[in-house]
């Protein structure tokens, strides 16, 4: 057999079961509203019930003891010898935008569970409890707020009022949509979600690095050292309308006119920086009311801005600010909603997590280097209730967000080989 002791200095593991790894990971894509290779898999939606459905069989099978909040973040506890003592947690996310891939966040939580998995085969016994963590909706899509589950856990006032008002494209309530997926949910039982400060001893992730500098550079495993500060943003312009042919130019204001200026005004905003790590985005733009031959008379946008450095962030908000109401006074449309729907502070990774990490990629003789995450992360949120850290693993030239997405099992077992590790190390301290 395989033995695991604290003393020894050089860890002896199983090897990762790559083949079901694999297998669950196919499997889990096929719960999803769009064909293969794509996958889309929305809050509450019936697939994402199947999804969780799946995940918790899993956890069962694992001997993990499982429990779900009120907005449905999925945990998966396997005790240890000084319950007492904070747990150490690991997790992600299985929501996927819409056309997107099957390894984003997914590795996070299947990864988990089988590094717990690993764990349990090398007969180790953790010291503090050791806790798997499925988090609900990391991605904004269906009511336009990132990182939901994480950010009620870690303790989002804000986010509470928010989400007694918030209702989705086909004006579904979120306590309803809750409801449908079979979460017994009040506005009362929302703050229970919230976390005490000290529940957990650390949280860690495992997630692929959605860049491409792994890949590029022939490292294996890459260590967190921060993630960027992400803001997302809602603009609407109204405008008179009207026939495309009879309206004559001079006498238009154009609502879709201002949404593509204001597009525009986004990039040089973000350009004008002079720094690469600014980035912006209006992923979404919808016209009122979508005829090709009806002048737009309302118009939707959607930002997202995001830098490592959050002072040069918040100035390209500001100048986004000032562009909209420039635009829509210069066109004569009306500017009816300028909203700011995030606007979150960066993450540190903590240093003793980085050290810990940066023993076991030594043990296990694999290469890794330090970065940043410019993608958000549920450790973003975890980062303010508990020290964090994100293992990164290569993949395919960085795709991510589309159907393209991919990471070798090889690299996946590496991965979890370093969460296994790592998550050991930590329960022993
Ligand atoms: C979340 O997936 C992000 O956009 O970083
Ligand atoms: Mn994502
Ligand atoms: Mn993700
Ligand atoms: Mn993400």
């Amino acid at each position: 057999g395989y033995v695991f002791h604290p003393s020894h200095s050089i860890f002896s593991l199983p090897p990762v079961d790559k083949e079901s790894l694999q297998n669950q990971i196919d499997e889990l894509s096929t719960f999803s509203d769009t064909p293969a290779p794509s996958v889309t898999r929305i809050l509450y939606t019936e697939n994402d019930v199947l999804a969780r459905r799946y995940i918790k069989g899993l956890m069962g099978q694992a001997g993990l003891s499982v429990h779900e909040d009120a907005v449905g973040n999925i945990f998966g506890r396997w005790n240890g010898s000084d319950p007492e003592l904070g747990a150490v947690a690991t997790g992600s996310h299985i929501d996927a935008i819409p056309y997107s891939g099957k390894y984003d966040g997914v590795v996070g939580v299947l990864g988990a569970l089988e590094a717990i998995n690993v764990l349990k085969r090398a007969g180790f016994q953790p010291k503090r409890s050791l806790e798997v963590i499925l988090f609900t909706s990391e991605e904004p899509t269906r009511f336009g707020i990132s990182c939901l589950g994480s950010r009620l856990l870690a303790g989002s006032e804000a986010l509470v009022h928010v989400l007694k008002e918030s209702v989705d494209d086909q004006n579904t309530s979120f306590f309803d949509a809750a409801r449908s997926a079979g979460y017994a949910i009040s506005q009362e039982n929302l703050s229970n979600v919230m976390l005490k400060k000290g529940s957990y001893f650390a949280f860690l992730e495992l997630h692929i690095e959605q860049g491409p500098l792994l890949e590029e550079e022939g490292v294996s495993i890459g260590i967190v050292t921060a993630i960027a500060a992400p803001a997302s943003i809602k603009v609407e312009f109204e405008g008179n309308g009207g026939h495309a042919g009879a309206v004559l130019m001079p006498e238009r204001n154009d609502a879709g006119l201002a949404a593509a200026e204001l597009a525009l005004a986004v990039e040089k905003h973000v350009l004008e920086t002079g720094s690469v790590d600014t980035v912006g985005t209006v992923g979404i733009i919808v016209l009122h009311p979508g005829a090709i031959n009806s002048i737009p008379s309302k118009s939707h946008v959607e930002i997202d801005t995001r830098d490592i450095d959050e002072k040069r962030r918040d100035a390209v908000i500001e100048k986004i600010h000032q562009s909209s109401i420039e635009v829509s006074r210069r066109r004569g449309v009306k500017l009816s909603e300028f909203r700011i729907v995030n606007q979150d502070p960066p993450a540190k990774s903590e240093h003793s997590i980085i050290n810990a990490m940066e023993d076991v990629v030594q043990q296990l003789n694999l290469s890794h280097k330090l970065m940043i995450s410019r993608a958000y992360h549920d450790s973003l949120f975890m980062a303010r209730v508990s020290p964090m850290g994100m293992i990164f693993i290569p993949c395919y030239k960085g795709y991510s967000h589309k159907p393209e997405e991919y990471a070798s099992i090889v690299d996946i077992a590496n991965g979890v080989n370093v969460l296994a590790l790592t998550l050991a190390k930590l329960s022993l301290d």
